[in-house]
């Protein structure tokens, strides 16, 4: 039997899976580490911290398998997308790396618009500039740690940061290496363009591959470390989303899925580039060698309940407790009490700012609509609601933009919640579905190593071969027919407050 192994570089910890070319999980281990914010709007890790959690998840999976190392044919990295790691001449870490949710850089967003121009980024990067993005991080470090970036040598992703060391070689590969805002998205190459007019040194940066490409081979040294095999071939892998789209079988034009995690996610597949032209949903290049996808991102999904839980739920976690179950089920059960509209209360959840539809950092969280009449039961079927609103904004761009979303995943801890799937069957007005493995990126990036060391001959018959439907719900007419009326008004309610968002965040009292 052949085994392949997948490892992703999460934001809370690394999660490694070994799987058998079949794709049955073999052994699973997640270590983590610490998010550091040293300033309101700043997130750092230590790359250190993702490369020891590397190194004992890889060694928990072989010794709970037994597997023969000479037996994996392939490894795959996927990771945490836009995080900065700069190393020096030696090829040492220079600095904590900034990671994706770090928002300090509202003045080098402006720098991107002056130096390349808001059109041209849209039309080379196929986003608008985006603090979150790594050229803002990069721009930042030579702006306010000069010292920094002159002793820079090497730009890595933080999946790209672990294939050197694992494989000492330099490279990534399309799909994460869209989130830079450095990469031409058309070409799947670097933008000298854009590179030559933000002034960055394009030797800086590692070369790029397609996902499934063998990028290097394990050295002994990270043989030693880990257990693995040396020589073992290393391939490209795929940035988190586009990790997760391989391990649920997003693969052909029609396909989609809907991440209910942190942050929610739409993501779907096409085959001919196609980009936004007002910016609201990202074009990047998937892990399927020649596609792309377009992405939109809901900041706070599943963080909207959670902050609810943790802020208005203590009753309901103790009685959790007491009965041995998630809290997040007891919610679930209040929430499916109540009918569609929460008795015509709405929420809106900007948290934490928005990316997708509305690009606004100012946003903020708003129940509209509460009465006298309202319990907290209908508070929760607002805050999954707004959530599923918020989600079928981004399928709303996409559908304006003629990408086909007929066939629906959903993943993430909110995608357990047979609720919340079904909101989404009756807002998207399509079938929703869930996958049979549940391992996402880890299994996402295995099916790569698997195309790339020849155990399947593309991507698309992998896939076919190993992902499973396990559910499937379809949308209930009579439900679409009255969320398309609670939906059409919440979409007035962005517009109103727009204006009133930005006093907000600007009011000294
Ligand atoms: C994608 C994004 C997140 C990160 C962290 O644009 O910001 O999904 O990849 O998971």
């Amino acid at each position: 039997m052949a085994y392949i192994l997948g490892i992703d570089i999460g934001t809370s910890g690394t999660k490694t899976v070994l799987f058998d070319e079949t794709g049955k999980a073999q052994a699973s281990s997640t270590h983590e580490y610490p998010l550091y914010t040293p300033q309101n709007g700043y997130a750092e890790q230590n790359a250190e911290d993702w490369w020891n959690a590397v190194v004992n998840s890889v060694r928990d999976v072989l010794a709970e398998s037994e597997v023969n190392p000479a037996e994996i044919k392939g490894v795959g990295l996927s990771g945490q997308m836009h995080g900065l790691v700069m190393l020096d001449g030696d090829n040492n870490v220079i600095r904590k790396s900034i990671i994706w949710c770090d928002q300090r850089t509202a003045n080098e967003v402006n720098e991107l618009n002056q130096k390349v121009g808001h059109d041209k980024l849209i039309e080379i990067t196929a986003n608008p500039a985006i603090t979150g993005f790594t050229a803002a991080k990069i721009l930042w470090v030579r702006n306010n740690e000069p010292e920094n970036y002159e002793k820079c040598r090497h730009i890595l992703l933080p999946k790209d940061y672990i294939r050197y060391m694992l494989t000492g070689e330099f490279a990534t590969e399309v799909s994460d290496a869209s989130g830079m805002q450095l990469l031409d998205i058309p070409k799947r190459d670097w933008s000298d363009e854009v590179l030559q007019k933000l002034s960055i040194d394009k030797a800086l940066l590692a070369k790029v591959h397609e996902s499934p490409e063998i990028t290097g081979e394990i050295t002994s040294r990270a043989a030693g470390l880990t257990g693995l095999k040396a020589g073992t071939p290393v391939v490209g892998g795929a940035g988190d989303n586009a990790a997760a789209a391989i391990g649920t079988g997003v693969v052909e034009d029609g396909k989609a899925f809907t991440t209910i995690g942190s942050s929610g996610v739409v993501f779907a597949h096409t085959s001919n580039i196609s980009i936004d032209k007002g910016g609201r949903v990202h074009t990047f290049c998937c892990a399927v060698p020649g596609a792309w996808h377009v992405m939109g991102v809901t900041q706070s999904a599943g963080l909207s309940l959670k902050w609810f839980r943790d802020n208005l739920c203590w009753g309901e976690m103790e009685t959790a407790l007491g009965m041995n179950v998630d809290p997040y089920y007891l919610l679930d059960r209040m929430a499916s009490d109540v009918p569609i509209s929460a008795n015509r209360l709405f929420y809106m959840p900007y948290l934490n700012g928005e990316r997708t539809p509305h690009l606004d950092p100012n946003a903020r969280g708003s129940f509209v609509g509460l009465s006298t009449m309202h319990k907290k039961h209908d508070l929760i079927r607002a805050v999954m609601e707004g959530v599923s609103y918020s989600l079928r904004d981004c399928v709303e761009v996409m559908r304006e933009m003629n990408i086909n979303v007929s066939d629906m995943m959903a993943c993430g801890g909110g995608g357990t919640s047979k609720l919340w799937r079904q909101m989404l069957a009756d807002l998207y007005a399509c079938n929703v579905k869930t996958a049979h493995n549940s391992e996402g990126p880890a299994l996402g990036v295995a099916i790569l190593a698997a195309v790339g060391t020849g155990l399947y001959k593309s991507v698309p018959e992998a896939c076919k071969a190993i992902i499973k439907i396990d559910r499937e719900q379809a949308p209930i007419q009579e439900n679409t027919e009255k969320y398309e009326k609670v939906y059409t008004m919440y979409r007035k309610l962005y517009p109103a407050m727009k204006g009133i968002f930005a006093e907000l965040a600007g009011l000294q009292v």
